[in-house]
């Protein structure tokens, strides 16, 4: 069934209740284990995973309850690891986890650890503690707060098993730079980062990273909205519909500001999340994965078969004839959004009834408004929109709809370059149901707003050509892995490791030009940690204009099949980051690489 359960907006993360606020508002943040209501009444609950407050156990919630920071107010997270059962041991993963790639792998021992387990021990599942690190998506940030895929942690349980590292191989460098510099000692299961919040106000993201399983850990649930606001960078309150909910709203929403992440998810009859054990890097199908999940993730792309919006699955939203402010996200493991508004959600193509009016994307504010009837939302994007509800009359039902497709996406036009997502099913999203107005709308209308200023980059040193290609495996491993890596001298692609030497090494300070050519058949959502950069274009050559959607700063860019796209970033700011796609399969599997700002440490982990 769908449109029986009120959408959910979650409300803001209360700071912490132990550790008092003083240069920086303080937070105490969990991930635990619970079960909720995903899917409509009468079905069973499910078990998911998700952020909360541990001082205020009414605050896990998946999504997670949202951050509401400030422009230049920093916010320090205690992030804990609390995936333990009441007596205080390790839970196991709901999924499988795949032993075969490159993965956190506390059993390894001391040397075998972020790799792949070593030959004939990948029989069994693993059925050991769940490795855990959290990074904040868009974030201007320090290193050793950024949520490196080997920072991992495990929760401080009582039963680890002899052996087992509790840490991954980055974690004690990040801990030991940061107790150095500021006195705060970091927890076992626990890491403490900051968060400057030196950037624009914008919509940032905050979910889980370790190495070669954030894929599963993000499916399970845990992921929430970072509202970064204020400063020349924002508009004053009042100027677009708001605002964001003080308490968690389930039914009779009165907030006009609304972020939604979409995502994709499939369950079992009793409720359960499913994934294809077939998502492992080896390619074989486990028992009862049907063909199609067999199938896409051979392709290392999984696909739900519903779409939840902010925790439920196709929920309803009651508004009022006036104006909205949507955040959305595309927080799905692997699937683009193309969306609209229409009032028949099941006829295709869907003919939109309202446009988006878009003000911002990954980054903060677009340098002016941008009316679009259809929104392109790569893996991981996020869309700042206004919709007017204003003329519908009382009593209407529209219908947000998605015609991107239920498969790999490279392009084009819904209906004609690829078949659309099932319109019964995932090419549905959320209703609206309008209702009477309570009060007076005294937002500006979007064709009225004028937006901040966008200061461009300066000049770039030099240009990076990056590749994404395929590359065929050989051994008993994967038939063909979409990888990343540079050009080599001969101008074919030239993938690298992981753990192989760092080549993308900017100066400190230094604005650079990354390309991504695409030599793949499909589109990939490429993002770079730690900047907010600018789309200068796309296309064979690169040249080709970037979308009105995307004028303003980004963090994560649709690079499609055959094209070159060029982006520019200032990177002012030391350290160790990553660089990936962020179809999470692909970041999962090799599609995901270290950076270095700085000077390159001798000792590979810092
Ligand atoms: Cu949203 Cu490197 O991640
Ligand atoms: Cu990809």
């Amino acid at each position: 069934p769908k449109y029986v359960t009120p959408l959910t907006i979650p409300a803001a993360m209360p700071m912490s209740s132990t550790v008092p606020a003083g240069p920086f508002d303080e937070y105490v943040i969990s991930v635990r284990q619970f079960r909720q209501q995903v899917l409509p009444p009468g079905l069973p609950a499910t078990t998911v995973w998700g952020y909360g407050s541990p001082d205020h156990p009414e605050t896990f919630g998946y999504p997670a309850r949202t951050l509401e920071a400030r422009v230049d107010r920093p916010v320090r997270v205690t992030w804990a690891n609390e995936l333990l059962d009441e007596r205080g041991n390790f839970l196991p993963h709901l999924l499988a986890v795949d032993p075969t790639r490159d993965w956190a792998n506390p059993g390894g021992g001391e040397t075998g650890r972020d790799s792949p387990a070593p030959a004939g021990t990948t029989s069994g599942p693993y059925t050991g503690p769940v490795p855990f690190v959290t990074h904040l998506h868009g974030a201007h940030v320090g290193e050793e707060s950024d949520g490196y895929p080997e920072a991992w942690y495990l929760p401080d349980a009582g039963n680890i098993p002899d052996g087992f590292a509790r840490y991954g191989s980055a974690y004690d460098g990040f801990r030991r730079s940061f107790d150095e510099r500021h006195l705060l000692p970091w927890r076992p299961g626990t890491a403490t980062y900051q968060y400057p919040n030196d950037q624009r106000a914008s919509t940032l993201w905050y979910h889980d990273h370790t190495m070669g399983m954030t894929r599963l850990n993000v499916y399970a649930g845990p992921a929430g909205f970072y509202l970064l606001r204020g400063g020349p960078t924002d508009l004053p309150a009042g100027v677009l519909p708001g605002p964001a909910p003080a308490v968690d709203e389930p039914a009779g929403v009165r907030s006009h500001e609304i972020p939604l992440v979409i995502q994709d998810r499939s369950f079992t009859v009793d409720g359960a999340l499913s994934y294809p054990d077939s998502g492992r890097l080896d390619g074989h199908a486990g028992p009862g994965v049907p063909e199609h999940a067999a199938a896409s993730a051979a392709d290392h792309m999984v696909f739900g078969d519903t779409i939840v919006v902010n925790g439920r699955t196709w929920p309803v939203l009651e508004v009022e004839p006036r104006r909205y402010r949507l955040r959305l996200l595309n927080g799905c493991n692997s699937r683009f959004l193309v969306l609209g508004v229409t009032a028949n959600p099941t006829v295709r193509p869907a003919s939109s009834v309202l446009p988006f009016w878009q003000v911002g994307g990954d980054g903060g504010f677009l340098p002016g408004p941008v009316p679009q009837q259809r929104l392109v939302l790569g893996v991981a994007e996020r869309m700042d929109v206004v919709v007017d509800f204003t003329e519908v009359p009382e009593g209407t039902a529209l219908y947000l709809v998605n015609e991107g497709p239920d498969h790999p996406y490279a392009g084009g036009e819904p209906g004609v370059d690829f078949e659309v997502a099932d319109p019964q099913t995932t090419g549905q999203v959320l209703k609206f149901v309008v209702g009477a107005l309570t009060g007076p709308d005294t937002s500006l209308p979007p064709e009225q707003l004028r937006l901040p200023a966008i200061a461009p980059l300066g000049t770039a040193s030099r240009t990076r050509r990056l590749a994404l290609s395929v590359s065929r495996g050989e051994g008993p491993g994967p038939a063909a892995v979409q990888v990343l890596g540079t050009m080599g001298p001969d101008g074919a692609p030239l993938p690298h490791g992981f753990h192989s030497p760092v080549t993308e090494n900017p100066v400190l300070g230094a604005t650079e030009i990354w390309e991504f050519h695409n030599y793949t058949p499909d589109a990939h959502s490429m993002h770079i940690h730690q900047v907010q950069f600018q789309v200068l274009g796309r296309g064979r050559n690169g040249r080709r204009p970037p979308e009105d959607s995307e004028r303003g700063y980004k963090d994560t860019v649709v690079a499609l099949p055959g094209d070159v796209t060029r982006v520019k970033a200032r990177f002012d700011t030391a350290g160790r980051f990553t660089w990936h796609c962020h179809i999470l399969e692909h970041e999962d599997g090799a599609m995901m690489l270290p950076f270095q700002v700085g000077p390159l440490p001798a000792d590979p982990h810092p």
